[in-house]
């Protein structure tokens, strides 16, 4: 397991990300995708594989978080190796690279987002395919190298169900063993994250979060910002 930082987080996933596997995170805008995949990869110590299909990947970001937790944000930095493919067929190029690149020095694979450039090509249905294959070439190194990979996704709205989906649910469903989605709350910064399916955890398990300028952290729920502590309830 790989440690996100956040304690609920760890909790709901058993301990972190799973190794060996793809971990699909998906939620609306600003949920706090990005962050939790940067996290874990800045604190892992290792080498992360980050590719960043929408733009959403800012250095300064990362060294914010790394110099309010006390690490080097240089040192920090470098040790992202950050891919911007185009397209969704410079990303099954990149995906493909990784294959070759990715050795003991990696401790974890981010795809954020694995759906955006699927999206945007107008014949999406023969795309399905490409999608599946470069999920499998993902699942192929989380196992090779036992790391986990984390896989970014976004949500439509399903007008035949009347609620919104994670895009392209079946496709990645099926080789995403673990699902979360990330939710807004109504106070600003606050977040939760809901377990829709893991390997050996119950579905429905929930975590508080909050996003701040270390990144994420986890919440004191009797204690909410600037107010003191509530008692229990008897
Ligand atoms: N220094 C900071 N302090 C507090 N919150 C911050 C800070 N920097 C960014 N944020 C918040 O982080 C949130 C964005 O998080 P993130 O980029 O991880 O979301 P995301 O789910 O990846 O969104 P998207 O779908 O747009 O990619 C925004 O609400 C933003 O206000
Ligand atoms: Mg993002």
């Amino acid at each position: 397991m790989l440690s996100t930082g956040v304690n609920s987080i760890d909790t709901l996933l058993g301990g972190g990300f799973g190794r060996g596997v793809i971990t699909q995170v998906y939620g609306s805008f600003a949920t706090g995708k990005t962050t939790l995949a940067m996290q874990t990869g800045l604190l892992s110590g290792g080498k992360v594989a980050y590719v960043d299909t929408e733009g959403g990947f800012f250095p300064e970001r990362l060294q914010q978080m790394a110099e309010s937790r006390g690490l080097d944000p240089e040192e920090s930095l470098q040790r992202f190796i950050i891919f911007t493919p185009g397209d969704f067929k410079e990303q099954r190029r990149t995906i493909g690279s990784l294959k070759k690149l990715i050795d003991p020095s990696f401790s974890l694979v981010v795809v954020d987002s694995i759906t955006a450039h699927y999206r945007a090509e107008e014949q999406r249905k023969n795309l399905t395919n490409e999608l599946a294959k470069q999920l499998q070439v993902l699942l192929w190194i989380a196992r090779k190298h036992n790391i986990p990979v984390i896989v970014t996704n976004q949500v439509h709205f399903d007008t035949r169900a009347e609620r919104t989906k994670p895009v392209a649910e079946h496709t990645l469903g099926y080789r995403c063993k673990d699902i979360i989605r990330l939710d807004k709350l109504n106070s600003p910064g606050s977040r939760i994250a809901v377990l829709e399916r893991h390997r050996f955890r119950p579905e429905g398990l929930i975590a508080y979060f909050r996003i701040t300028e270390k990144g994420i952290e986890d919440v004191d729920l009797l204690r909410p910002e600037g107010q003191p502590p509530k008692s229990l309830p008897p």
